[in-house]
Order: C-alpha cells, then sequence, then structure tokens
C-alpha cells in the first residue's frame, strides 16, 4: 500500500486478511484526518521494543531450521497523531531460531527519517522516496535483508533488526519499490517494480542475483493505479493494470484509492529482459493485492493465479482499507478467491476461471517455484475460522489446520527443508515448513506455529510462545542462516 498497507480482510475482518494497498501516495494521503483503523483488539499496536530470549516451545522444532522468522507490519509509535494502521511506521517481530530451540524474539521499529519526522516533499518540491513506512514486507536479496514499503525505497537491516538505512542501490533507484519482487529461481536475479503519482506511472527493474541494479525501463499505463503485485513466469513479466486509479481528489481525506469502471483492466505481458513492448489483454475488472503464482503451460499461454476481488468485494472492503466511509455500491460479492487467468499470446485471448470457493489471502507457495510450474499454493482464511490452507492447484484439494474462532492468523511462509522444490523436479515441492503468527482476537498473547507444509491438516508440529501479543500485520521471510 502506499507506503500503506494494511491488511484487513474482506467483510469483517480481523485478521489477516487483506492487506493493505496503499498506493503510493497514499500514506501522505491519509493525511491527519483520517479515522484510526483497526486500533483494536489483534491490532493494537505495540508500545515498545523488547527481546527475550530462550522461548517456551511446545512440540519439537525441526532441528535442520536455522535462521531468523521476520515479520513487517505497520505499528504506530506512542502518541502519533495518524494512528491509522495502512500508514502506521514498519516494526519487525523477529524469532531466531537453531538447534531445535527458539533463542530469541525481539521487535524493531524500522527507524526510517519518516520516523524520524522527515517531509515526503522536499524544499525544492521534490519527492523523498527514503520517507516512507517501510511496513509492508521483509526480503533478502544480493545478502541484504530490505524491509520494504511500495510508497518509497527499501530499508537495509541487520539480521539484529537494526536499521543500516535507507537503500537505493548506489543511487541507482530512482522510484518507489514494490513490496512484492519477484526472485526468478532460475537466475536469482530480483525482479520488481515501483509504481509513482508523478510520471513514470510504472517502471520496472531488476537486480542481478547480487543486488546490483541492472535495468530499469518505464512501462506506458493510462494512469497510476494501486499496483501491488505483479508475476513473473520464465520469460515473461505480468503486469496487472486494474481499476483501483489513484485519485488526487481524495487527498488529504482518505486514502488516494478509487475504483474507477471506466478504467477497465487489462494484464500485461513483457519479455523479462525488459524489452520490447508490453502487450496487453483485456479482462472482467476486478482488483488483486496478491499474486499466488505465474507461469507458462506446454503451449507457451501464460498461467496466472491470484487472489481475487470481484466489485462488490471491493467495496465492502476498500472503504474500511481506505479510511473512509461511503455508500457501497452493491454488486456481486464473492469475496476473496483464488482465481486464473490463462492468456494465450498466440491467439490473443485471455480466459479466466474461480479456482476455489473459500475466502483467503495472502497466497505463498515454495519460492523454489515461482514463475514456474507449482502444485502447492498456501494460503489463510479467516472465514469461517481462522485457518492456515494448503490447495493443491493440480487437483483442487485443499486441507486446513483450523485455529478456531479466538484465534487470528498471519501469512504462512514456507520454509524448504535442504533442497527441496528443485525446478524440474515433480517431487519434494511440499517438502518443508509452514511459519505463521497467530494472535489472539482480544490482543492478549501470539505464537510462532510451525506446520509440516506436506501435512497442514494435522497441525502445528512446534508453536513457540511469544513474550507478547504480536499485531497482525503483513509480509514477512525466513532467512536462512
Ligand atoms: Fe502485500
Amino acid at each position: 500500500m502506499t507506503d500503506t498497507e494494511t491488511e484487513t480482510h474482506t467483510g469483517t475482518h480481523t485478521g489477516t486478511g487483506t492487506e493493505a494497498a496503499g498506493a503510493t501516495a497514499g500514506e501522505e494521503a491519509a493525511g491527519d484526518e483520517t479515522p484510526p483503523l483497526m486500533v483494536a483488539g489483534h491490532m493494537v499496536p505495540v508500545p515498545d521494543e523488547i527481546e527475550a530470549f530462550d522461548l517456551e516451545v511446545e512440540g519439537a522444532l525441526p532441528p535442520e531450521l536455522n535462521g531468523r522468522y521476520i515479520r513487517n507490519g505497520p505499528n504506530p509509535p506512542p502518541g502519533s497523531k495518524n494512528p491509522h494502521v495502512f500508514t502506521g511506521a514498519g516494526m519487525l517481530h523477529g524469532v531466531r531460531i537453531a538447534g531445535g530451540k527458539a533463542r530469541w524474539y525481539r521487535n524493531r521499529w524500522v527507524r526510517t527519517s519518516k520516523l524520524a519526522g522527515a517531509e515526503r516533499e522536499r524544499p525544492d518540491g521534490t519527492r523523498d522516496l527514503a520517507v516512507n513506512a517501510a511496513n509492508t514486507h521483509l526480503i533478502e536479496h544480493g545478502g541484504k535483508l530490505l524491509a520494504l514499503c511500495e510508497g518509497g525505497l527499501p530499508y537495509r537491516i541487520t539480521g539484529e533488526l537494526e536499521t543500516v538505512g535507507a537503500e537505493d542501490f548506489g543511487g541507482l533507484l530512482e522510484t518507489a519499490m514494490t513490496a512484492h519482487p519477484k526472485e526468478d529461481p532460475g537466475t536469482g536475479r530480483l525482479h520488481f517494480f515501483g509504481v509513482g503519482l508523478q510520471e513514470p506511472a510504472l517502471t520496472y527493474h531488476r537486480l542481478s542475483a547480487d543486488g546490483e541494479l541492472e535495468f530499469s525501463r518505464s512501462v506506458e499505463v493510462p494512469a497510476p493505479t494501486m499496483m501491488h503485485d505483479f508475476a513473473i513466469t520464465e520469460h515473461h513479466v505480468v503486469w496487472l493494470d486494474l481499476p483501483a486509479v489513484f485519485d488526487r481528489e481524495l487527498l488529504g481525506k482518505a486514502m488516494p484509492v478509487r475504483w474507477n469502471e471506466a478504467y477497465g483492466a487489462r494484464l500485461g505481458v513483457m519479455d523479462k529482459s525488459g524489452l520490447g513492448e508490453v502487450r496487453w489483454f483485456e479482462i472482467e475488472p476486478c482488483y488483486v493485492f496478491h499474486v499466488g503464482n505465474a507461469r507458462e503451460d506446454d503451449h507457451g499461454r501464460i498461467v496466472l493465479d491470484a487472489v481475487r476481488y470481484d466489485r462488490g468485494t471491493w467495496d465492502a472492503t476498500w472503504p474500511v482499507l481506505g479510511g473512509r466511509a461511503e455508500p457501497q455500491e452493491g454488486g456481486t460479492a464473492t469475496g476473496t478467491v483464488l482465481h486464473r487467468w490463462i492468456i494465450d499470446p498466440a491467439a490473443g485471448t485471455v480466459s479466466e476461471t474461480q479456482l476455489d470457493d473459500l475466502v483467503v489471502e495472502f497466497p505463498t507457495l515454495n519460492e523454489n517455484r515461482t514463475g514456474r510450474r507449482h502444485r502447492y499454493q498456501y494460503l489463510v482464511s479467516q472465514e469461517p475460522a481462522a485457518a492456515v490452507v494448503r490447495y493443491d492447484v493440480a487437483s483442487g484439494a485443499r486441507e486446513s489446520y483450523e485455529l478456531g474462532a479466538r484465534w487470528t492468523v498471519g501469512e504462512a511462509v514456507f520454509v524448504p527443508s535442504s533442497e527441496a522444490g528443485v525446478p524440474g523436479q515433480e517431487g519434494g515441492e511440499d517438502e518443508g515448513w509452514l511459519m505463521s503468527v497467530t494472535t489472539d482476537v482480544d490482543g492478549t498473547a501470539s505464537e510462532l506455529i510451525v506446520l509440516d507444509a506436506s501435512e497442514v491438516s494435522a497441525g502445528p508440529v512446534a508453536r513457540v510462545r511469544l513474550p507478547r501479543a504480536v499485531p497482525s500485520g503483513f509480509h514477512g521471510s525466513w532467512i536462512a542462516e
């Protein structure tokens, strides 16, 4: 989200669901008049930074796990004028695991210049991209840990969660950076984009495997939209140009994003080299925060799976996320469901199908399959009960671990066991673990749960009791030692 992302859920939510969107302008956007959003129960920000050692574990942590689980999310500091959750300062919660033990927990704000009070606009009127909430994701690439937020530059973080500073890749990154870059498992390159309210509205970038910015180009779109995610395949980048259009009239009143039916919706296919034209394919208007995966099939078609919001679901969700009460337009509200588009470049067509009817968000997978054929998609649901879900895209089978009505569940990050899921191997994709932070709805307790990804319905193999309630947040990663 614009600097903002938030999660919510469709409907009432609670938990995890949606994220935020924010847009690149969001935050400035939200302004001080935006009402506080979801600041009760499991959403309540923590007031301080703590650490705790040798955490209690129920069950057995897999001995092979040696690293850190780090999750990002908005956490407005005490006394914030505007505690709108989308725009809150990023806070990292980390758990160090080694030798079958949970060695420590700690939480730290990302020490951005925004947190220090800097203005987004410089005296000369230019935008300081370092001024952003850094509240949406945390990834590792090229040996750097980066806290991400689509409203600006990433922030480099240490393994102890201390902030190093804003990262512009040697001065080469001149746009914001999405919170959802894609690392190609074949090349190790990191593909990403930046959205801007000013031109260029959309810019494609690529980092080499060792973290050098090696390519940037602008991509022509009719207007800046809240493009939160995108996809790669083996040979292509897939753009989602959807009708969540920035609207300057909303600046200072709410998140400056509005559904614009007239904008239409289209998927764009671009060669991954970044060279050549983008080929656009019109689709039914919808919105997507999160892509599950994309791949090429044996016929050269591009198969894209993502969590889709229809118009009715958007109308039920965005006024809450966007900090603005407005009449709902009605229309079908299927909820946020897993959906598939198949683009056939040879025929010039695109078809789409709803894959499942469970209301879900936060799709994850074995990232060794990013842009390649995958079989298992992991998701979380809050309705009818908080659950971690494993969906088999080949058979349509679904299994889940339900936490019950008293709990909320965050994104379930897949952690491969050693060589699992290498592209080209049919077996092994689900050999690994899922990690998720759960918080009770009253905001009194949290656990880091670890599930066997091949046996989700069996429930956690380990539960690490965290020393405090961790507010529901957005995205995170397992950083192997
Ligand atoms: Fe996201």
